[in-house]
Order: C-alpha cells, then sequence, then structure tokens
C-alpha cells in the first residue's frame, strides 16, 4: 500500500515521453500515482515510445499537442498535479525556425495556466524551467537572483514560459514551481543527436566505437542525474513552501568538459575522443561556463543530490549498451 503525496492521485505529464518526463512517469506510477501522458511525438522532438516500456499498461497515452488549446483544456481537466515538461529542446533549432519554439515554449505555457485559470485551478503545476536564461554568468555558482540575459530565442521563450507560471501563482493563486534544470542526464536521455545535449551524441558515438568530438574542452559544467531530478520535482510539487518558487538545481561538483570526456571513456573501459575548435555557428549562443548554486532548493526542500557524476554515466552507458539500437 502506498501512502505518499501521490498515490492515488491523478497526474498530467506533459511531454511524458521524453527524456526526463518517461523516468518521472516511472517513478510515479511506482508511487501509486495514476499517471497520464501528453505528448506531440513529433519525430525529430524527443518522445521514444521506448521509453515507456516499463510502464505501457499502466499509464494513458495520449498523443496530442500542447499548441492545441482544445486538447489542452480536456487534458488537464480533474488532475491533481501537472508536470509541465513538453518543450522544444534545442537551442539551434530555436535560432533556425524560432516561431515554432515561441509557439512550444512560450504561447503553449500561457495556454495551459489560462486552461487552470477557467477549469482546474486547484491543480499543481510543476515547471521544467532552464539555466539556459541566464546567458554566460558574471559569476559561478549561479543563484536564482543571478541576471537573466538569454542568448538564444529558446532562452528568452523559457524565460517567459516561467514567467507566465510564477505570475499566475502570485495573481490566482495557481499552485506553480518552476525548477531550472542544468544538464540533466541519465537512461532515456537523448543521444540520437545534440539536440538535447552534447553528452548524448558523446555517448552513441562511443558505443559504437567511433572517437566522439569535444568541443573546446575547457568549459566548465555541472550536471544532474535524472532520479535526483525526479525527486526534485516531486519535492517541490507536493510541498506548499515552493509555490510561487523558482529554484536551481545542480548536483556533484562541476567538472571540465576534456575531464569529463576522459571519465566517460574511463567509466565504458573503452574509447576516444578528440578534442576541436568550437564550431564558429555556435559560438554566439554559447553559454560559456555554468555551476547552479542551488542551496534555495537544498535549503528550502532539503533536496540534495544522491548520484555522483561517475555512476550517472556509469547507468546511462549500462542503459543504452542493451538498447542502442532504439535510441538512434
Ligand atoms: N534535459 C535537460 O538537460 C534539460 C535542461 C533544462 C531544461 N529542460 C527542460 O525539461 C523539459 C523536458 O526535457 P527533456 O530533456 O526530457 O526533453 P525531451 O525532448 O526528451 O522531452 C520533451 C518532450 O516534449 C514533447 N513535446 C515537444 N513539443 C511538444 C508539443 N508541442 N506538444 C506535446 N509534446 C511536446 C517531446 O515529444 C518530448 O517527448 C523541457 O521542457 C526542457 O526544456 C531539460
Amino acid at each position: 500500500m502506498h501512502e505518499g503525496p501521490f498515490s492515488g492521485k491523478h497526474i498530467l505529464i506533459t511531454g511524458g515521453a521524453g527524456f526526463i518526463g518517461s523516468n518521472l512517469a516511472i517513478r510515479l506510477i511506482s508511487e501509486g500515482a495514476i499517471v497520464s501522458i501528453v505528448d506531440s511525438m513529433i519525430p525529430e522532438f524527443g518522445g521514444n515510445l521506448k521509453n515507456l516500456e516499463p510502464i505501457r499498461d499502466q499509464c494513458e497515452l495520449h498523443v496530442a499537442d500542447i499548441r492545441d488549446e482544445h486538447s489542452i483544456n480536456y487534458h488537464i481537466a480533474g488532475k491533481d498535479f501537472i508536470f509541465n515538461l513538453a518543450g522544444q529542446t534545442s537551442h539551434m533549432d530555436s535560432m533556425r525556425n524560432p516561431f515554432a519554439d515561441l509557439d512550444i515554449n512560450c504561447r503553449a505555457q500561457l495556454s495551459l495556466l489560462e486552461a487552470c485559470r477557467r477549469s482546474n485551478p486547484k491543480a499543481t503545476v510543476l515547471f521544467a524551467s532552464t539555466r539556459q536564461m541566464y546567458g554566460k554568468p558574471d559569476f559561478l555558482p549561479v543563484p536564482e537572483t543571478h541576471p537573466i540575459r538569454p542568448v538564444d530565442v529558446n532562452g528568452i521563450n523559457k524565460m517567459a514560459g516561467e514567467a507566465y507560471h510564477t505570475l499566475y501563482q502570485a495573481v490566482y493563486g495557481i499552485p506553480t514551481c518552476c525548477i531550472r534544470l542544468t544538464n540533466t542526464i541519465g537512461p532515456r536521455m537523448r543521444i540520437r543527436d545534440t539536440r538535447q545535449t552534447f553528452l548524448g551524441i558523446w555517448i552513441r558515438r562511443l558505443l559504437e566505437g567511433d572517437p566522439f568530438e569535444v568541443w573546446g574542452g575547457d568549459q566548465i559544467r555541472d550536471f544532474t542525474y535524472v532520479d535526483d531530478a525526479v525527486n526534485a520535482m516531486m519535492l517541490a510539487a507536493s510541498n506548499p513552501v515552493s509555490y510561487g518558487q523558482v529554484f536551481n538545481l545542480g548536483g556533484p561538483p562541476p567538472i571540465r568538459l576534456r575531464d569529463l570526456a576522459e571519465l566517460l571513456v574511463e567509466t565504458n573501459g573503452a574509447g576516444s575522443y578528440k578534442i576541436i575548435e568550437f564550431p564558429a555557428d555556435r559560438k554566439p549562443i554559447d553559454i560559456g561556463d555554468y555551476q547552479a548554486d542551488d542551496t534555495k532548493i537544498r535549503n528550502a526542500l532539503s533536496w540534495s543530490h544522491k548520484t555522483t557524476l561517475r555512476e550517472a554515466l556509469r547507468q546511462t552507458l549500462d542503459y543504452y549498451r542493451e538498447r542502442l539500437s532504439f535510441y538512434k
């Protein structure tokens, strides 16, 4: 018998067939929640049925687009919690096709909140925000109070999406919370290409036996293991202390990319990489070094990361070693 805050609760996960959403769905179902997923399953985006394999008979998957207001109205009805994770995640795609990014990461977010205001204002809404909105940090680690200066269209639209969530809590009392994620890694992450994170393509190349490319190599980045991110989202959604708040999320100490490449090869037990110059077309939207200051969430919700970077890489490599063909 489950007795946690999600047991028997009706939960909607937008983007639930993607990387973080599917890990969240699996965990919520294990805690006795009744989970519905809305995912557009557009091929170039992150949805993958393989992600939902362990829970295919235990959740409802609705292939629907959050840009469709009628559909969102229908799917939010009767939900106790909405984990709002659907998003266009590629920074380069947001520059090539800014209006698609605007519609998904900005307009559709407002539609979802309007639907909540009109017909389900008691549902708790957890929004997956991003550290991208800080742009190139002035200093490290970066607290929530650091200036917001997005360097790409995606960062601007996610910033607006986040601000709508905070506004709808302040004005209409809808219980919302936003978590600014840094690089999240783990089983079910996208490894097909660099649309989610550069680490995905590193893992793919490594498991295919090819050298992977490290661009630059001196950049500092931090990583959150997906189970730790899922824990943070569940803690935030279930504790009224977080309503109206924005939290950074980090993890183990940050690492230079050239050291991360070494650690990945070492964890895999084989493989190689080459360091090349950072591509000129990506330079203008690169954020350089980043490390989250996540003291706020650690203090407010007693969240802490449980997984070391080495263990996170090991779990991820183990997952893909068995299932590479489903993710290429
Ligand atoms: N993974 C990270 O490192 C990271 C970092 C910062 C923020 N985030 C945010 O977390 C959320 C989840 O990211 P993820 O890494 O799981 O990415 P993902 O691409 O694996 O998952 C996003 C899901 O949203 C779905 N989707 C996209 N547009 C949709 C639409 N219009 N309607 C319905 N579904 C749609 C996709 O099909 C996909 O399954 C995103 O909002 C992303 O911006 C992720």
